[in-house]
């Protein structure tokens, strides 16, 4: 591809059962399309326990990991694709620090949530993640890959 494309990277983000259930999913997404990610993918989905399972597959031995997994379970959650320069890094910067105590405002969490037990969304924090994550929420064929025609009217 060109230069441009060969810099872009998708990302799995997903807005967790919280952010659902406070009316956040347009902040969220408005915030990627505004920032100029291009939305490959969206579906709201009942996460499943082995899904979770395969997701957090590094932190299945967590103490912790139980009650995330009930979180993650306690109702539909929002899964998406962004694409772009950077998506994955620049994803992260935009949800904040895991912690929401430590992320700066202006971010989605140091925005909106104060509990790392509640903390809103989720984003793949390498581009091989990013890859097996997608694999693991979307079926083949439910990922676009689509081009702007914007150029063609926004004058
Ligand atoms: S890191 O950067 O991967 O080391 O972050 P880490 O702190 O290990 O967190 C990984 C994911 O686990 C979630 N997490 C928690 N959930 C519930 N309760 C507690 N105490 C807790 N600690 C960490 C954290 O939000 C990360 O999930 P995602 O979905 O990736 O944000």
């Amino acid at each position: 591809g060109s230069a441009l494309s060969m810099a872009m990277e998708r990302t799995y983000i997903m807005i967790k059962p919280d952010g659902v259930q406070r009316g956040l999913v347009g902040n969220i997404v408005s915030r990627f399309e505004t920032k100029g990610y291009k939305l490959s993918a969206m579906k709201t989905k009942m996460a499943s326990k082995e899904l979770l399972d395969q997701h957090y597959k590094d932190l299945v031995e967590k103490p912790f990991f139980p009650k995330l997994r009930e979180y993650m379970m306690s109702g539909p959650v929002v899964c998406m694709v962004w694409e772009g320069k950077e998506a994955v890094t620049t994803g992260r910067k935009m949800l904040g620090a895991t912690n929401p105590l430590a992320s700066e405002p202006g971010t989605i969490r140091g925005d909106f949530c104060i509990e790392v037990g509640r903390n809103i969304c989720h984003g793949s924090d390498s581009v091989e993640n990013a890859e097996r994550e997608i694999g693991l929420w979307f079926e083949e064929g439910e990922v676009l890959d689509w081009e702007s025609h914007s150029k063609d009217w926004i004058y």
